[in-house]
């Protein structure tokens, strides 16, 4: 089995002395954990401090978003040669934040994870259905629809080149998390769908889920048998919450 993945999504919060202070806490702590793999997304911005600050660890670093051409006249944007340049191995790909506040549809979401392949990076798409969508009982279709686009634009061993988080978004800053049983349902789902496409990539493709994921759930989630790490927003910035959240993602001594 494949390690567990955390990745700290700071969203856009942290300024360069915090983020000095909060690695300076987590950097050695981490280093003693095994069979963990961690990474952080920090804004844009902070991508060199990061590196600079993670570089004699095994922490890895992650963007939030990037755009889909290679460079050119789009102000303001940031391309995934550019994220490989300041040594990134992540990049999140249609966060529930991006697609609700910016309007990312699943087709821009697809081209998006294709540039971050082309780029020598690890996509992490995410998916996930809103509360209306869950009441209405579409959250299945909705989820197939999101990972339908990536298979028809790349087929799913490219798909199988990524990693996917669940991320139900009435679930995300919430403090509402899914219970355990509720997330397997949804990765469960996820990883028969991709079978049906290729058991292989199916079986090796990691699955996490994110949601308000803290320091007191992670370990019944991450003990499900779908899901495969975390996806943290608002615990990855708390030195004890994200600790206590990677800690959990360390195989299980019976
Ligand atoms: P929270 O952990 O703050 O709910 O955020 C989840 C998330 O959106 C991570 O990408």
């Amino acid at each position: 089995m494949a390690n567990k993945l955390v990745i700290g999504n700071w969203k856009m919060n942290g300024s360069r002395k915090s983020n000095a202070e909060l690695l300076s806490k987590i950097l050695a702590p981490l280093e003693r954990l095994e069979s963990v793999d961690v990474a952080i997304c920090p804004p844009f911005i902070y991508l060199e401090q990061l590196a600079n600050l993670v570089v004699q660890s095994s922490i890895q670093l992650g963007a939030q978003d990037l755009n889909q051409a290679e460079h050119g006249a789009f102000t303001g944007e940031i391309s995934g040669a550019m994220l490989r340049d300041f040594g990134c191995h992540y990049v999140l790909v249609g966060h529930s934040e991006r697609r609700s506040l910016y309007g990312e549809g699943n087709d821009l979401v697809a081209t998006k994870f294709q540039a971050a392949l082309r780029s020598g990076l690890t996509p992490v798409l995410c998916v996930g259905e809103t509360l209306e969508q869950r009441r209405k009982g579409v959250t299945l279709e909705v989820v197939n629809k999101q990972l339908q686009a990536v298979l028809d634009l790349l087929g799913v061993n490219q798909l199988g080149g990524g990693v996917l988080a669940y991320e139900p978004v009435w679930a995300i800053g919430t403090g509402e998390t899914a219970t355990p049983e509720q997330a397997q349902e949804v990765h469960r789902h996820i990883r028969q769908y991709i079978a049906e496409n290729n058991s292989e990539v199916a079986r090796t493709t990691r699955i996490l889920y994110g949601g308000s994921v803290k320091g007191d759930n992670a370990a019944e989630l991450f003990a499900q048998p779908d899901i495969d790490g975390g996806l943290v927003g608002g615990a990855s910035l708390d030195v004890h919450s994200f600790l206590s959240i990677c800690k959990a993602g360390q195989p299980r001594h019976t």
